[in-house]
């Protein structure tokens, strides 16, 4: 009896996750048009944070290329993207990116940066 409702308990874990991930699922090369569009300016066309708008700017922007940003779940960069970093030139694109799109770019930025929470 325990045994059968430790496994079951297993099951639906594993099945929500497995939502989970499958829920955060973006297209990487529609999520590619994104950032070159809107957020190259700033982060740089490699991801490197180095655009070209960063003169203008007081906090640099995110590298996604440094090990910071591997440490970072999708949650932590999804929420920054939706709705951005306070006190930072970084605004929440809420307003002009559908939730399709944002796990879109979402997943372009993990193919710099893949989760590797050992940094
Ligand atoms: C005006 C310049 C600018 C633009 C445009 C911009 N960003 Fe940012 N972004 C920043 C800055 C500056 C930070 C760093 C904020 C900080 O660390 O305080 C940042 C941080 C981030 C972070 C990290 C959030 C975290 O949790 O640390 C993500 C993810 C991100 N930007 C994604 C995007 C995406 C996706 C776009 C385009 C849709 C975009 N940014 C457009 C300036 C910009």
């Amino acid at each position: 009896m325990f045994v059968r409702l430790v496994l079951s308990v297993v099951v639906v874990g594993l099945s929500v996750s497995w939502a989970l991930a499958q829920s955060y699922s973006g297209n990487t090369k529609n999520g590619e048009r994104i950032f070159q569009q809107h957020c190259a300016g700033c982060h740089g066309t490699t991801g490197d944070g180095l655009g070209p708008e960063i003169k203008e700017l007081i906090v640099p922007p995110a590298n996604f290329r440094a090990p910071k940003y591997r440490t970072k779940t999708d949650m932590d960069l999804y929420l920054g993207i939706k709705r951005g970093v306070l006190f930072s030139p970084m605004h929440g694109w809420a307003d002009r990116l559908s939730d399709q799109e944002i796990r879109d770019v979402l997943n372009y930025i993990r193919t710099f940066a893949p989760f590797n929470p050992l940094g």
